[in-house]
């Protein structure tokens, strides 16, 4: 009898999880009748922030990344320090950088005075990420849904988790691996550097000193080191930004992969993908050449990376403001 019952969970946990063709438990139609006006809502705020910031399509994607990074997509970079919570946002790769909280306020404000307690900010950020690709012009994909919202955040997990720009290849495709993310999630998920901005601090050493032999990084084009010197000096002007893709930095597009053949990456995890190994610089080439390519293998390792450790079913919560955990 226990054997039979096994068996049945079995068989309807199977034919539930086969019912979901885009992989785990997350379900496109999650909100249908729940929440129908949820993607409205976050698509018509997104749409009105980057009206008024173009940059801020570049923060609200970065956001989805850095929290799925670190213990699964689950909203835990929202938190702000409270008794219980450290903040993540004070991470070495969060602070003075991570930005777009107050319009995932604003979005989560609306979805609250139109569906009280029902739609996660986990799937606000998932949301958020798909539209701010969209509205910079680059590809659309079906969300799934049905994340739910940490009762904590892993600062730790911050620091550790999410790449950084000075890692080398080995280690960011280590990094990438712990989420489940190959070489080509890898190399389509930085095609997100078309858009955006970095600090100063985030790619110096280039410039003046990347290996300790007081040399300018050697894949780094001297004429582009030569026009970033100036608004990035040897010290000093840490926070001055500059355009991640320097030719169109505000549409979404293959211009990314382009650059990095020019040696014209601005970070050295950018210009590593074309330098550090053959099979990255193989995708480089494949994007830079292709972009409808490009397009759908960024939309599915998008997916790919909201998928990583959801909370569903009963974990979690549904945060009613996302930059703290509810209290009853
Ligand atoms: C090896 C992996 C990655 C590294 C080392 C990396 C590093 C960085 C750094 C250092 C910045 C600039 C931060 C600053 O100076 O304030 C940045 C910006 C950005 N990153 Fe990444 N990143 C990686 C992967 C990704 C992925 C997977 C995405 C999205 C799916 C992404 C999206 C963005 C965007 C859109 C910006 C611009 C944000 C803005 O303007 O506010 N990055 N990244």
């Amino acid at each position: 009898m226990a054997m039979f019952a096994v068996a049945l969970v079995a068989a309807l946990l199977f034919s539930v999880s086969s019912a979901f063709p885009w992989g785990g438990q997350l379900d496109p139609h999650f909100y249908d009748h729940s929440c129908p006006q949820a993607q409205q809502i976050v698509a018509s705020i997104v749409g009105k922030a980057h009206y008024h910031e173009p940059r801020m399509a570049a923060s609200l994607l970065r956001l989805h990344f850095h929290d799925c990074f670190v213990k699964g997509c689950d909203a835990s970079i929202l938190l702000d320090s409270s008794a219980s919570v450290t903040s993540e946002k004070r991470s070495i790769p969060n602070k003075d950088s991570a930005r777009g909280f107050e319009v995932v306020d604003e979005i989560k404000a609306a979805l609250e005075a139109a569906c009280p307690r029902t739609v996660s900010c986990a799937d606000v950020l998932a949301l958020a990420a798909r539209d701010s690709t969209v509205v910079t012009g680059g590809p659309g994909w079906i969300v799934p849904l049905g994340r739910r919202d940490s009762l904590g955040a892993s600062i730790q997990g911050s620091n550790n988790d999410i790449p950084a720009p000075n890692n080398t290849l080995p280690t960011i495709i280590t990094k990438f691996k712990l989420q489940g993310l190959d070489i080509v999630d890898l190399v389509a998920l930085l095609g997100s550097h078309t858009i955006g901005n970095a600090r100063c601090t985030s790619f110096r050493q280039r410039l003046y000193n990347q290996t300790g032999n007081g040399l300018p990084d050697f894949t780094l084009d001297p004429a582009a080191a030569a026009i970033l010197r100036p608004g990035c000096p040897r010290s000093g002007g840490d926070q001055n930004l500059f355009f991640l893709d320097h030719v169109t930095p505000f549409k979404f597009d293959n211009q990314y992969y382009k650059n990095l053949l020019l040696r014209q990456g601005l970070l050295s995890s950018d210009e590593v993908l074309l330098t550090g190994s053959p099979a990255t610089a193989g995708l480089v080439k494949l994007y830079a050449s292709n972009q409808a390519i490009f397009f759908q293998h960024f939309a599915r390792s998008m997916v790919k990376m909201g998928n990583v450790s959801p909370l569903t079913g009963g974990k979690g919560e549904i945060r009613s403001n996302c930059r703290r955990i509810n209290r009853n």
